[in-house]
């Protein structure tokens, strides 16, 4: 079975916490929340105060995707407000390896995140010192965007690369029932979705959720590693 991680950037902000409690009772796995700074990506979301604030809102993991830099003087806040699974990008700064061995020394799940434009082999190096590797299938800043085939590529060679390890492969950006069992079958086995998930108000939040996954189990997703 696929995990499935909506995106709460595509939620409603004025009741987030409401969101995250639905989205979670609609059969999410995984909460995916994105944290942009308007430098790394042209776009700003939100930072550790609302990750803390939405803490208590759902016992679900908690994987908080920055797409900021530097990352580093943060990760320890994000730890701090309850983050289970911290992703950093591997363009985002020239200490990569200094970023994951901090959030495994805060005790966190430790992610990578590849732009679409970046190659497979940038991460090779640090390899063991992942719990997660996040491929983006749109470039990040927005939500809504549409998927970009070519990332699926990538994702085989991330598949490929990670054989044998315990390491989760995550694909984030246009998923939707269409996108979700090509992005499965090249090897994801977490899909983020956030307009996909979120459309409709929370009367359609089961069903959204339920349409994506179904869409990745039948094109023979791999199991998700549960946390
Ligand atoms: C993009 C974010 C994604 C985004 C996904 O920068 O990292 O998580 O919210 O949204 P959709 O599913 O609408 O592409
Ligand atoms: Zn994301």
């Amino acid at each position: 079975m696929t995990l499935l991680a909506p995106s709460i950037l595509a939620a409603d902000f004025s009741r987030l916490g409401e969101e995250t409690r639905a989205i979670a009772q609609a059969g999410a796995d995984w909460i995916h929340l994105d944290v942009m700074d308007g430098h790394f990506v042209p776009n700003i979301s939100f930072g550790p105060a609302v990750v803390k604030a939405l803490r208590p809102w759902t016992d679900k993991v908690f994987d908080v995707h920055l797409m900021i830099a530097p990352a580093d003087p943060y990760l320890a806040a994000f730890a701090e407000a309850g983050a289970d699974a911290i992703t950093v990008h591997v363009e985002a700064g020239p200490h990569i390896h200094r970023s994951l061995q901090t959030i495994r020394g805060l005790g966190k799940r430790a992610g990578v995140a590849l732009n679409p434009g970046t190659p497979a082999s940038m991460i090779e190096p640090v390899l063991d010192m992942v719990d997660l590797v996040l491929v983006m299938t749109v470039n990040p800043g927005f939500g809504g965007q549409s998927f970009i085939g070519s990332a699926l590529e990538t994702i085989a060679r991330v598949k490929a690369m990670t054989a044998g390890r315990d390491i989760d492969i995550s694909v984030d950006g246009g998923i939707t029932a269409e996108t979700a069992g090509p992005a499965a079958q090249a090897g994801a086995n977490i899909l983020v979705a956030g307009s996909a998930a979120f459309k409709g108000g929370p009367d359609h939040y089961e069903k959204n959720v339920a349409a994506i996954r179904a869409a990745a189990d039948a094109a023979g997703g791999r199991d998700g590693v549960r946390c």
